[in-house]
Parts: C-alpha cells; sequence; structure tokens
C-alpha cells in the first residue's frame, strides 16, 4: 500500500510500538493508577514513565501537568471547555482546524464567548504578525495552530509566546501536526496550553494524545469519574 494520510495518522508504526501494545494485552493489560497488585502497579510505572518522556521532549518541568487523551480533539476540547467561561475573549487565526472551531463555536452559541480571528497570508498560511498584534489586547486566551494539516505552514510560535508574554494572554497551541516531529519548548514559547496527537508524529496505536496545563491555571474537567476518593 502507498500511504498518503499521514496528516491522519501515522502509518506505518515503528514495530516496536507493536511490540509494545502486544505486550501490554497479553502480559499485562492491566488499569493503571487503580490497584496495589504487581501488575496495576507495573502499568502505572509505564504510564508514569511515558509521561516524563514527553515532559522531556516538551521541556515541562512537572509531568503530572500531562493528561492522556484519546486524541488531540479530546485535549482540546477539554482546554478550551474547562477554561474559557462565560463572555471569555479568544483570539484566534484563519488557520484553525475544525478540531478548534467547532469547540470555539459551541462556545459562543452555548458561553456568549466572542473569538476575534487574526489573518493569514493567503497562499502560504503563515500569521499575519501585525494584524495578530492588532487584535490580541483584552483576549483571555490565544489559539494558535501550530503547523496546518491543510498548507504545511508552520508558525513561528517563539515570536508569538513573546507576544502572547508581552500582553499577559495565555496561549494554548494546537501541536496535532507537530509533537514529535517538530521541537516545541513549552518554557521557552511561554506555552500555559498545549494539545498533541500520539497517533501522528509521535507514533502511538490510534486512539491516543494528550495535553498540557501550565501548573498556575486551574481547568475545569470534561469528564468526571476515576476510583478512588482523591483522583479527579
Ligand atoms: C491541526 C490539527 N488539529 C487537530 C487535529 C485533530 O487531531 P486528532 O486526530 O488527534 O484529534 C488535526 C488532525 O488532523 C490537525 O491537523
Amino acid at each position: 500500500m502507498i500511504y498518503l494520510d499521514n496528516a491522519a495518522t501515522s502509518f506505518p508504526k515503528p514495530p516496536g510500538v507493536a511490540q509494545a501494545v502486544y505486550d501490554h494485552i497479553t502480559q499485562l493489560g492491566v488499569s493503571s493508577s487503580r490497584g496495589s497488585y504487581r501488575a496495576a502497579i507495573e502499568v502505572s510505572r509505564i504510564a508514569f514513565d511515558c509521561r516524563e518522556k514527553l515532559a522531556e521532549i516538551f521541556n515541562i518541568s512537572d509531568s503530572s501537568r500531562l493528561a492522556f487523551t484519546i486524541n488531540a480533539t479530546a485535549g482540546i476540547n477539554t482546554i478550551l471547555k474547562g477554561y474559557l467561561k462565560k463572555n471569555s475573549r479568544v483570539i484566534t487565526t484563519s488557520m484553525e482546524h475544525n478540531a478548534v472551531m467547532r469547540p470555539l463555536n459551541y462556545l459562543i452559541k452555548e458561553r456568549g464567548i466572542s473569538v476575534i480571528k487574526a489573518g493569514a497570508s493567503p497562499k502560504e498560511g503563515y500569521l499575519d504578525f501585525e494584524d495578530f498584534q492588532k487584535k490580541i489586547p483584552g483576549a483571555d486566551l490565544a489559539v494558535i495552530n501550530h503547523a496546518s494539516n491543510v498548507s504545511g505552514a508552520i508558525q513561528d510560535i517563539m515570536k508569538i509566546g513573546k507576544i502572547c508574554r508581552r500582553e499577559k494572554i495565555p496561549l494554548m497551541l494546537d501541536a496535532a501536526q507537530t509533537a514529535g516531529i517538530y521541537p516545541i519548548d513549552v518554557e521557552k514559547m511561554n506555552i500555559s496550553f498545549m494539545a498533541f496527537s500520539g497517533h501522528k508524529g509521535l507514533m502511538g496505536p490510534t486512539g491516543c494524545g494528550g495535553f498540557y496545563v501550565d501548573p498556575d491555571i486551574k481547568i475545569d474537567p470534561l469528564i468526571h469519574g476515576g476510583t478512588g476518593s482523591n483522583s479527579e
């Protein structure tokens, strides 16, 4: 098969990924962080190690601020719906994926948030910094697509992060297309929130992704549940 849909999910995965999934299902295969027997502790340790490795790749100082999800879309929804309040103001771009635009459109209707879009160059899709700079004051959150799956344009997040730092506006990065492929430094780029796919550039199996939230920011959970008395 000649595969041309790598922006949707990477294929084939490295043989070690298939082996790790097989080993997990046949040798451990129990829930993480929900038991104190040997296999449960081992699975929890593997999940912890994975979080630590991701924290290293993205230069995140506290790996406990990373959570796993089923994909980037779930991470984006958790961040936007957990952070934006009634009448919040968002600055974003004309280059966003539906995984960002649909939750934002939902929040316009349900919470009365306002969304303004900074433009991009018509051919390549690079952010118009002047327009971004002009429209950012007063925003509660900036939401930026790191790389477009349509045009392939990779935005200058270092520059965007500097503008957000100066304006004291938290930056959310949609790193679906770049995590595992393109360098991301959460500290240097001043990223407060980030959602990423695990099943694209990070080469994980389908159905995995995650998100990051800055230690000083609290968001409301999208999904409630879990086990134990203090596991939210
Ligand atoms: C820029 C961008 N954001 C978000 C997504 C959604 O990613 P996922 O499939 O992991 O939910 C994609 C997928 O194509 C994407 O290209």
